[in-house]
């Protein structure tokens, strides 16, 4: 199974243990003013809720190729489709937002697409949320399932350095990215359950999942004392773009 597509074996746990980006990051790289907008790679609808929970909701287009993170989705038009091949019009819609999905493209192919169904002036907002790995303790617990999934392999500072494919008209309205740190409570099998929603960890068979999260819920209890809920620490990085006029 291609590991683009491991999140739908776990749909219900993704919905459920996966937060969405936060809300100030979402308005930072959502104009308020858009009235049609593509959640791009929507998983399970996430961000599409964030987005319809806002006063004055516009009209939401949720894009996911997996039908059974599709199938989550609510409120939205939905489409299963890639972000390579739009089954949009050109110059039709306002706003374009992708969250935790773009090293899943074919950058080069999307930012085309992009490009061609936004209006002028439409703007394309990037996000990534993650549990924040300057903090040790989280380090530490979603690192057993780094460990797991692909050996040893450090996290990089995603979206901070990001460059959107040049050629295609976009200004960069954020050379200083968004980043907005913020927290989540959450029970410690909540914690560990998260830790196996990552797509390393997706691929592994089921026993090794099973062991997965039984490690990560003992390192926390290791690293974190205390009962329940537990404070979770996360970042959610976002940068934004105007297609030319
Ligand atoms: C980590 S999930 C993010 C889901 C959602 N945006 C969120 O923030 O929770 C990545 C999603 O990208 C989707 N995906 C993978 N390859 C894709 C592609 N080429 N085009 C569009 N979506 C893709 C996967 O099916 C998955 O639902």
């Amino acid at each position: 199974m291609p590991r683009a597509t491991t999140f739908g074996t776990r749909a219900a746990d993704y919905d459920r243990l996966r937060p969405g980006p936060h809300p100030d990051a979402l308005d930072r790289v959502l104009p308020a003013t858009a009235r049609t907008v593509v959640d791009l790679a929507a998983g399970t609808g996430l961000v599409t809720r964030a987005i319809l929970a806002r006063a004055d909701a516009p009209v939401v287009v949720a894009v996911e190729p997996d039908r059974r993170m599709l199938a989550r989705v609510t409120g939205a038009t939905a489409a299963c489709a890639v972000a390579e091949h739009l089954p949009l019009a050109d110059a039709s819609v306002d706003a374009v937002v992708a969250s935790s999905a773009w090293h899943w493209f074919d950058e080069q192919a999307a930012t085309a697409e992009i490009a061609r169904v936004l209006r002028p002036g439409g703007t394309l907002g990037l996000l990534w949320s993650r549990p924040d790995p300057t903090v040790p303790w989280v380090a530490e617990v979603r690192g057993v399932g780094r460990t797991a999934a692909d050996g040893a392999r450090p996290p990089t500072r995603r979206g901070l350095e990001f460059a959107l494919p040049g050629g295609f008209g976009f200004v960069d309205d954020t050379p200083e990215p968004v980043c907005v740190s913020w927290s989540r409570r959450m029970t410690r099998d909540e914690v560990a359950g998260m830790v196996c929603t990552y797509s390393g960890v997706l691929e592994l068979d089921a026993a090794a999942q099973d062991a997965v999260f039984r490690a990560a819920r003992e390192r926390l209890d290791e690293l974190v004392g205390g009962g329940d809920p537990v404070d979770v620490p996360f970042e959610t990085i976002g940068r934004r773009w105007t297609a030319s006029p």
